[in-house]
């Protein structure tokens, strides 16, 4: 017989080693849901919805510019882990050709460019196609490619577009570090909100196509000093990065990048080429961006195959040369404009359907 004392003990005994059991059990269960949900890019709710027109933007005058959106400071990336993952992260954009270029240390996966090239400053510099806005405004639903794309998605884009190469994998180390760095950079932009002087400076339409002839003189003149005539750029001493990043053929961006788009080209350029000009102080008229732009996107670069691209084709961007299209115009027009027309067309539509 169990002294009825003891038995009360081993009651108790068992009841609480079977609380403390469903503690842990419960505390595995969420540690399990948090790594397959939590720890996932891009969970938030609200979904930010792209639309198709380019709307010029103005020099702002000299009070506007002080709302233009500023880059924190790198003494503001915070101490421990998840700062070396920050650090990491704009390492890797702006040497990313030492790391996953064709001599890359990590990985041989581009095509030798820098995101730096074209994201200036590591992607911190006014209307220098900053990361100003990417934390406030994705996920993001995107007409290209018809889905809801985090920042991962967004990242992989420009590796297989813009470095005409293919993206790390997502859980990969280096894919976490830029993530996480882009994100450091917008950290002070309200979710949302677009910040004034992020991404790229869209430049007034001109009333005629633009003009590749015209642009060859302006590229002669006032860029082959650094790309080079033959548009291939120069590599720096060791060979290992570009000192000045091709501008066209194998090494270069492929069709389906942005810049391919000649709005993108031409408001990149005019903001910031030749090197070292800003948006208040640019060198070039918009007559000669939009001509260098067509200059450029004339010469020959990698393709891609852009079949799955605008799975809803009224979503396109006005500049996308590959139809086919729901308005009525060429593709010669898409690609060298006049653009103001096209702009109406989907502006009415867009009307029609309120
Ligand atoms: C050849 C030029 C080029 C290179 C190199 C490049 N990008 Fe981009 N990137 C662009 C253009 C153009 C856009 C679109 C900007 C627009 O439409 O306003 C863009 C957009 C982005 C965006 C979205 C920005 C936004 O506000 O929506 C992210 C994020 C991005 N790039 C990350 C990267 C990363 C990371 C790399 C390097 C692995 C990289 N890019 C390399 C040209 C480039
Ligand atoms: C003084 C040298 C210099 C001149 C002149 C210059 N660039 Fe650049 N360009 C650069 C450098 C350097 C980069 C990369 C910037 C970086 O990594 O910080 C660059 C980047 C670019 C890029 C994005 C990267 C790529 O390879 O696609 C484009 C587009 C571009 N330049 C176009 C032009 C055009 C058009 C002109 C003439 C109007 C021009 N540049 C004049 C030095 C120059």
């Amino acid at each position: 017989m169990i002294d009825p004392r003891d038995e009360k003990k081993l009651i108790k005994t068992i009841t609480s080693l079977i609380t403390l059991l469903m503690l842990v059990i419960v505390t595995l269960i969420s540690i399990v849901f948090w790594m397959i949900f939590g720890s996932k890019d891009d969970t938030l709710p609200e979904i930010i919805e792209e639309e198709n027109d380019i709307v010029e933007n103005v020099i702002p005058s000299m009070d506007e510019s002080n709302d233009l959106w500023v880059a924190p400071s790198v003494s503001e990336i915070p101490e421990g882990r998840e700062g070396e993952l920050i650090r990491y992260g704009k390492e890797l954009v702006a040497n990313t050709t030492e790391y996953f270029g064709p001599k890359g240390s990590v990985a041989h996966l581009s095509n030798g460019l820098n995101c730096q090239n074209c994201h200036l400053d590591a992607g911190t510099k006014v209307w220098g196609n900053n990361y100003g806005s990417v934390a406030a405004t994705y996920p993001k639903m995107r007409g290209r490619s018809g889905q809801v794309e985090g920042v991962f998605k967004r990242i992989s884009d420009c590796f297989e577009r813009s470095l005409n190469g293919t993206a790390p994998d997502s859980n990969s180390r280096e894919m976490k570090a830029m993530a996480a760095y882009i994100k450091w950079v917008g950290k002070d932009v309200a979710k949302g909100n677009k910040a004034k002087g992020s991404g790229i400076f869209n430049i007034a339409f001109l009333d005629r196509p633009a003009d590749p002839k015209h642009g060859k003189e302006v590229y002669e003149a006032k860029c082959a000093v650094c790309h080079q005539s033959d548009g291939q750029g120069q590599l720096n001493d060791k060979g290992n990065n570009y000192t000045y990043p091709p501008l066209w053929g194998r090494w270069s961006y492929n069709k389906g990048a942005g810049l391919y788009r000649l709005s993108r080209f031409a408001g990149y350029v005019k903001a910031n080429m030749p090197l070292g000009v800003s948006y208040n102080a640019p060198q070039l008229t918009d007559e000669e961006a939009w001509d260098v732009a067509a200059y450029v996107n004339t010469k020959e670069r990698p393709g891609l195959d852009l079949s799955k691209d605008w799975p809803d084709i009224s979503k396109k961007k006005i500049d996308h040369p590959f139809g086919p299209y729901v308005d009525p115009f060429p593709e010669s027009q898409h690609k060298f404009g006049p653009f103001t027309e096209i702009q109406s067309f989907y502006d009415e539509l867009k009307k029609s359907k309120l």
